[in-house]
């Protein structure tokens, strides 16, 4: 599998579960949270991801922000959790999310190499680039994409267009990563040469588009395209 994905321009990456753990914003707060912290992760993701699509299918577009604190007001009164300063928390987390631990030598590897970098994420910038920033890889990215900027969310099109459009790189030199298996797919169906980041080890879903390939994390990313 080594260097199939050489002569990729640019590598564009998911931010959410791609390149930062949304787990870690429940884990810093485990105690105040209490025994219900692990579902209550689960659930929030998934209400989170749910709501984007159901917005793209009601055509009534929301900040990611605004749909994440949805969410978790719904994950909240589903698990009698009713005391404000968790949801405060749990926000303020969202900001600051924990970059996966292999990324920044990754992201370091592609740099040496002259490998282009972007995100592109459902998150909207306000909750994207203080994020970025307090990770301190803020100048990995030429490029931090949000689908705020067309008011509609993953796996629209037009989302993955944004590539092009601001940054000049034909889908077939760009290399999509993510760690949501309904992105990759969506990715790949749109053109994009795309790898799923499986970390979960979990089952492919039955969606048009076939990803080129499958990690486990991040780090055998450079060998992919042939630049480690
Ligand atoms: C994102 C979500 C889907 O960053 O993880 O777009």
């Amino acid at each position: 599998m080594s260097g199939i994905l050489a002569g990729t321009a640019m590598c564009v990456f998911d931010a959410y579960g791609t390149l930062f753990d949304f787990n870690s914003a429940v884990a810093r707060h485990r105690d105040a949270i209490g025994p219900k912290a692990d579902a209550l992760a689960d659930l929030w993701r998934l209400k989170q991801i749910q709501y984007t699509w159901l917005r793209n299918s009601m055509g009534v577009y929301a900040p990611f922000w605004q749909v994440t604190g949805e969410a978790l007001d719904h994950c909240l009164a589903a698990h009698g959790i009713a005391d404000p300063a968790v949801r405060e928390k749990l926000m303020d987390a969202y900001l600051a999310l924990d970059p996966f631990p292999e990324v920044p030598a990754m992201l370091d590897r592609l740099q040496q190499a002259g490998v282009r970098r972007a995100i592109l994420s459902n998150g909207n910038p306000g909750m994207l680039d203080p994020m970025v920033a307090a990770s301190g890889l803020a100048d990995h990215f030429e490029a931090v994409l949000s689908v705020d900027q067309v008011g509609v969310y993953k796996v629209a099109p037009e989302v993955y267009r944004l590539v092009e459009a601001r940054c000049g790189v034909t889908p077939d030199k760009v290399c999509f990563l993510s760690s949501n298996c309904w992105d990759a797919h969506g990715a790949a169906h749109f053109g994009f040469r795309t790898v799923w980041v499986n970390r979960a080890g979990a089952a492919d879903d039955n969606l048009p588009g076939a990803p080129v390939a499958q990690l486990r994390d991040l780090s055998q990313l450079p060998s992919l395209l042939g630049v480690s």
